[in-house]
């Protein structure tokens, strides 16, 4: 797993006001952007706090592995979801990090369970998802479905869809680190 992991929220902050103004890739809009409008889609469908952080941080893992979001062109899954929980684990409890950890697999699980999903997808998307092992059997999906955080995963996921607005003006990033310093995990 590359790098250390981050120890401060402003180490946050410099990663998505830095390296977040990059594409998010295949889509037009940056990785900030993106960022912004996944937490604000969260926290107009009435998401707790801690939601709302893992919807600002989804793909911080991209910005962490320096690739550009849904890497198609070279072929390459870079598990953004499990190096961004990896970066985010002495800042963060379960209720942040499990969302960001299963949100690639919600949208698996939501293009094998729900209809019209996936012709829905932004083109991107529907080729990242053939790197990320397509669409979920139906005894994968029962598995997803089971666990503890697939319900606040499917909404970060329904969030991250509508978050691909050119033409958005969500809340300034200033407002959602707010929000995730309200749920920092304790220091040990
Ligand atoms: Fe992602
Ligand atoms: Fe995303």
């Amino acid at each position: 797993m590359p790098s250390t992991p981050l120890t401060r929220l402003d180490d946050i902050a410099s990663l998505l006001a830095g390296s977040g103004t990059r594409l998010y890739g295949g889509e037009a809009i940056s990785q900030l952007q993106h960022a912004l409008q996944s937490a604000h889609a969260a926290e107009q469908a009435g998401a707790s706090p801690a939601l709302i952080t893992a919807a600002l941080l989804h793909d911080l893992g991209h910005l962490v592995c320096e690739q550009g979001d849904e890497d198609v062109t070279n072929g390459i899954n870079d598990h953004h979801e499990a190096v961004a929980v990896h970066s985010l684990q002495h800042l963060f409890a379960d209720e942040v990090l499990q969302p960001i950890a299963l949100h690639v697999a919600a949208k698996r699980y939501l293009c094998a369970v729900q209809p019209g999903y996936h012709a829905a997808l932004s083109p991107a998307s529907q080729a990242s998802l053939l790197l990320q092992g397509g669409v979920m059997s139906a005894a994968a999906c029962q598995r997803f479905a089971a666990r503890p955080w697939a319900a606040d995963a499917v909404l970060l996921r329904h969030c991250d869809d509508l978050a691909k607005d050119p033409a958005a003006s969500p809340p300034p990033l200033a407002h959602y680190l707010a929000i995730a310093a309200n749920v920092l995990k304790a220091t040990p």
